[in-house]
């Protein structure tokens, strides 16, 4: 299915394709990546790289999730991804990023959630992007909060994480959030 691709200033958000392979598996198969994600699979395995592919384009076809490569726009280098899991029938999505190590500190995380929480609401009519973080991930809050997230409590003890149970803090934003959130909590 053709997924128009969306552009930031500086990234491109576009549907993955089986040539993304190579350039995709040393990035989301860092440890560090991760370690701080809940359905990236550790170590990610050429099998792990095939099915991602089927996945997400099936997702695309059925509506059930938007997974998009995060390239440089321009070079149209894999830099990370970003999804959507959405839940038509409440018109929620659950939001996820990750971005490979050699490009984090640039900003692009914010720039690409930025720019899929701009496409949730205003081109899929969603009502509401949730997304969460486990406790240890304070780059991922900081991301959640330059978006205009709000923070919306911890849920302890929620994911077991390689062996250990982790809490989750969870954000949200609805539709007619337009006024910009304070940082800090
Ligand atoms: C979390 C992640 C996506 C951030 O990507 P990134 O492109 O480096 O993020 P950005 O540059 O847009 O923003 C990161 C912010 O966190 C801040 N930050 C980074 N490390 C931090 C730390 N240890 N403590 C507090 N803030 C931190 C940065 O200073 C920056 O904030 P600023 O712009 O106000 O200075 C990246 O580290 C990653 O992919 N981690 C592994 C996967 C993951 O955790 N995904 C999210 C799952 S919820």
């Amino acid at each position: 299915m053709l997924f128009t691709p969306l552009q930031t200033e500086r990234l491109t958000l576009r549907a993955y394709a089986p040539s993304d392979i190579p350039a995709l598996m040393p990035l989301i198969g860092a440890r560090e990546v991760a370690a701080t994600t809940l359905r990236i699979p550790h170590p990610f395995t050429d099998s792990d790289a095939r099915s991602f592919m089927t996945a997400t384009q099936e997702e695309l076809a059925n509506g059930n999730a938007l997974r998009l490569a995060v390239v440089l726009r321009g070079s149209d280098t894999l830099c990370g991804g970003a999804g959507l899991r959405i839940e038509p029938d409440h018109r929620r999505a659950e939001l996820g990023y990750w971005i490979g190590v050699p490009y984090w500190g640039n900003g692009y995380a914010t720039e690409a959630a930025e720019a899929m929480v701009k496409h949730g609401f205003e081109t899929l009519g969603l009502h509401r992007i949730f997304a969460s973080h486990v406790t240890n991930n304070p780059a991922s809050a900081r991301v959640l909060k330059k978006i205009g997230m709000r923070y919306e409590g911890r849920h302890r003890g929620h994911i077991l994480k390689w062996g250990e149970f982790l809490d989750l803090d969870m954000y949200g934003m609805v539709a007619s959030d337009t006024e910009p959130v304070p940082l800090g909590r």
